[in-house]
């Protein structure tokens, strides 16, 4: 198939090379020449400052010049094409629903294309991007309006997981196909007929707006479950006396109906998409009259995650950050990115800035770039320059009187040692990921330690530790 990808961002780019793995001829098209000659470098890391993601270079490597082309502008490109992906940002509102206008430019742009193109092939015009359930119809206006013929559209959303694109593009365990006709059903069909009647994988056909809405619940009911364990599971193992939250997690998920995915506690869920594709549905079922007071207090339990644990380090821990320096390690949303769209770290910084500290040293194996693009911006706010760049987590502890761990990078994994070695008590460790399994060494030589899931530890309040050694327990500090 002859497959034009528009929109070559997180989910456009890997998409692209996936396709042109399977043998299809792709042309990946974006309105930021930039992306387009970072690509078309071959350069790893001219691409991966774009879009860093597991096997991705490789796989561009593999198919780039052969089935696999950039292009900044589709004219020359357009005729004979089979399929458009529509791989476009889809960003919130104030309001919380979605601003299409981005997508709307791409579709414009690609249906006046069409609307002259040479042959008249039929032409599927696909959403990937996650948009509000009735956008593939407003698609369908626009082509029409601008006079294109023999086209059909269909919702075909991503569910990628950033950080494993690749992979789970390779082997997803969907596919989801919403579109109106047999003709176009099967050309969707031609384009992933490595999925269709997989064993494992489930090929769905729908109705394009049910694919859209099957996006929209599916990240919503994940967001739900995360701040289920956030908002229930934490508080009952911070709260009340003598729960051990890893027993709780194994002990609750060991029912084969409740899932082990997402049951870990932590500062909260960041990136692009949670908490965007939560408030437009909160926003589409407002305006179709529904009640949607469980997703607003899911969307209000995720955002409070993010920054709590310096809250608590205050009220729990007298901890008074005026003028102190901490050190923060992980800035994207999640490991294995670069990516640090609304990354709960960057709420961290906020309100770290909003309590007076006097800098805050940062560290992430992947997004120091971007990190550094997104603070030094004047115009931002003028407190960023308290904000300090490092190469290492040692560098990074250097001279802190409290780290805040808010990724869950491997390396941030049994981080005592590091910290022991870097600075000495009097000194706060919050760990935001519960990612220092034997926290009891550092509050045995007197640092004070506040994780997710559990209860302030002061080597006063400390009792020993369980017999795995991983789940001590402490007494709660009395009022
Ligand atoms: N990032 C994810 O993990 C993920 C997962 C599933 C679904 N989605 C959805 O996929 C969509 C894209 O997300 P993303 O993270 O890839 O966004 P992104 O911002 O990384 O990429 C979007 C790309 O579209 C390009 N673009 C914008 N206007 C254009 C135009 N008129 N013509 C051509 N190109 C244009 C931008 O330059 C950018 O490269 C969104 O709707 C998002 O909700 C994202």
């Amino acid at each position: 198939m002859k497959i034009i990808v528009v929109g070559t961002g997180f989910v456009g780019l890997p998409h692209a090379a996936i396709l042109a793995e399977a043998g299809h001829e792709v042309y990946a098209y974006d309105i930021d020449p930039k992306k387009i000659a970072a690509y078309e470098s071959g350069d790893r890391a001219q691409i991966e400052y774009f879009v860093n993601e597991p096997g991705l270079y490789e796989a561009i490597q593999e198919t780039h010049g052969r089935y696999l082309h950039f292009t900044s502008s589709i004219s020359q490109v357009i005729d004979e094409t089979d399929v458009f992906f529509m791989c476009i940002n889809t960003p919130p509102n104030r309001d919380g629903s979605t601003d299409l206008s981005y997508y709307l430019k791409a579709a414009n742009d690609v249906a006046e294309l069409l609307a002259n193109r040479p042959t008249k092939n039929r032409v599927v015009l696909v959403n990937k991007s996650t948009v509000p359930i009735g956008t593939a119809r407003l698609l369908e206006r626009v082509l029409a309006e601008h006079g294109v013929e023999n086209f059909g559209i269909a919702s075909n959303p991503e569910f990628l997981a950033q950080g494993n694109a690749i992979d789970g593009s390779r082997r997803p365990d969907r596919v989801v196909v919403g579109a109106d006709t047999p003709e176009d059903f099967q050309i969707l069909r031609r384009v992933y007929s490595q999925f269709v009647n997989h064993v494992r994988i489930k090929y769905v056909e729908t109705t394009p707006e049910t694919a859209e809405a099957i996006k929209y619940m599916g990240n919503t009911l994940l967001l739900t479950y995360i701040s289920f364990w956030n908002g229930v599971g934490a508080r009952v193992a911070e709260s009340l006396p003598n729960v051990r939250m890893e027993d709780l997690k194994i002990g609750v998920t060991a029912d084969g109906r409740i899932s082990t995915w997402g049951s870990y506690v932590s500062n909260g869920a960041g990136g692009s998409c949670f908490g965007k594709d939560i408030q437009s549905l909160i926003y589409q079922l407002n305006q179709a009259g529904c009640s949607t007071d469980l997703l607003q207090a899911v969307y209000n339990i995720n955002e409070y995650q993010k920054t709590y644990l310096i809250d608590r380090a205050v009220h729990e821990g007298h901890f008074n950050f005026n003028q102190k320096t901490v050190a923060l390690l992980g800035l994207a949303f999640k490991k294995r990115t670069n990516d640090m769209r609304d990354s709960a770290a960057l709420k961290a910084v906020e309100s770290l800035l909003s309590k007076g500290v006097k800098e805050i040293r940062t560290y992430d194996p992947l997004a120091m770039q971007a990190a550094q693009e997104y603070w030094f911006n004047p115009e931002k706010n003028h407190l960023f320059e308290r904000i300090t760049y490092h190469e290492t987590v040692q560098d990074a502890l250097a001279g802190s009187d409290a780290v805040f761990i808010s990724t869950d990078w491997e390396e941030f994994r049994g981080l005592s040692r590091t910290i022991e070695k870097a600075v000495k008590p009097p000194y706060l460790v919050i760990d935001g990921r519960r990612m220092i399994p034997d926290y009891m060494t550092l509050v045995d030589k007197g640092y004070d330690f506040l994780a997710v899931g559990g209860p302030l530890l002061r080597k006063e309040t400390a009792v020993a530790p369980s017999p795995n050694g991983l789940s001590p327990q402490a007494i709660p500090q009395k009022a």
